[in-house]
């Protein structure tokens, strides 16, 4: 990393993953207080950033703890000092289970299953270790992604992880992530309200078959302001709320400000109407669409290879020169952030902070 503290944002090398810390602190506030308000406890996903010290930040606002997707994720988050996490992904495999035995002997996990014989293998290694584990039983409210269908078979897999030894059944999670970028605000609460109709109508049956519900867990940042209004809801894991990435700032109604850029320098230029830059497929993801140049709407940016990108003119527009550097807002800030070591925090043009972030890459 060749940045320094103090130095002018202008000077950093590129392609660098910056953060605009002032957006970012009033991104964590907005949500804390929205949760706050409306009553649900938040516990917000770190898959966006992978960062003990922003998972700092948020429990100090009054997180109740930290989410994550995966079990690296989690070992980093531990190592960091953050000892409350849901892990919102199943855990399956003795070689996975044996990581999570020894991760729960240093902190306070809390896993999803949504198969018995899983719930079954954790609840044997869990008691072969002397130790328990908090446990929710995943709905599929509608992504048809993982999780047991809401209703009769919720209400079995959660009788079955109540008995089972070494785990504690505490409630449930239900995400609908299929809803986060639903972009028309009236469709979105439609239908996160259908979904979280059939979360609370599970956790009643659940109850009414003589377990107690503690915990339901779902909702992103797309769907939070909507899931709160369910009763039955008592928390919510929104990530993305801290950058906002460009296909987040299209979700009408989201109240946050994008916080994050990719800085790209123009190496090449070429023809009329295109300039090459040096941000490509290895700096700027484009599974959540095209990333999109910061105040420059006359640009339109697409890959053209691991390492480099274009940035197309429209007619009528000003390219920039060789040399020129253009902030670039990320289309998904998780595999984007997932790209970098390093990110730097800026301040009025001036770096402020250097942040290693030790989750990147943490796919297993
Ligand atoms: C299970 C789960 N919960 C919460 C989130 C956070 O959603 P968002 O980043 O849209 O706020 C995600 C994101 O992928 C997720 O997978």
């Amino acid at each position: 990393m060749t940045a320094t503290i103090g130095q002018s944002v202008d000077s950093l090398d590129t392609p660098v993953l910056i953060v605009d810390l002032d957006a970012l602190d009033r991104n964590l506030g907005r949500m804390a207080a929205f949760a706050h308000e409306a009553g649900v406890a938040l516990r917000p996903h770190a898959k966006a950033h992978k960062l003990p010290l922003i998972a700092r930040k948020q429990l100090e606002l009054g997180a109740v703890g930290i989410t994550c997707s995966k079990l690296g994720e989690a070992e980093v988050l531990v190592a960091g000092g953050i000892l409350g996490i849901l892990i919102s992904s199943e855990i399956v495999g003795p070689t996975k289970i044996a990581r999570l035995i020894a991760l729960a002997r240093h902190a306070r996990l809390t896993i999803v299953v949504d198969d018995a014989e899983n719930a079954a293998a954790i609840s044997a290694a869990a008691v072969d270790a002397g130790i328990n584990i908090a446990a929710l039983v995943e709905v599929d409210v509608g992504q048809r992604r993982c999780g047991v269908q809401p209703g009769q078979p919720a209400v079995d897999l959660a009788g079955v992880v109540a008995r089972l030894p070494g785990l504690t059944f505490t409630g449930l999670q239900g995400y609908e992530g299929h809803l986060q970028h639903v972009y028309d605000r009236a469709e979105r609460k439609a239908l996160c309200d259908a979904a979280m109709e059939k979360l609370v109508a599970t956790r009643a049956a659940v109850e009414a078959s003589g377990l107690p519900v503690g915990i339901v867990t779902t909702a992103g940042t797309g769907t939070a302001e909507f899931a709160v209004l369910h009763e039955g809801v008592t928390e919510i894991q929104p990530g993305s709320y801290i950058w906002m990435d460009c296909n987040y700032a299209r979700v009408a109604g989201t109240p946050y400000e994008s916080a994050l850029s990719v800085i790209a320098t123009v190496v090449s230029r070429q023809r009329p109407n295109d300039v090459i830059v040096d941000a490509g497929w290895k700096a700027l993801s484009t599974d959540g669409g095209m990333p999109v140049a910061l105040d420059c709407p006359d640009l339109t940016y697409s890959p053209a290879g691991d390492e480099h990108g274009r940035l197309t003119v429209a007619d009528g527009g000003t390219l920039p020169e060789s040399g020129d550097r253009v902030a670039i807002v990320p289309s998904h800030c998780d595999t984007t952030v997932n790209l970098y070591d390093w990110l730097i925090g800026v301040r009025n043009g001036v770096v402020e902070t250097i942040w290693p972030i030790p989750g990147r890459g943490k796919t297993t």
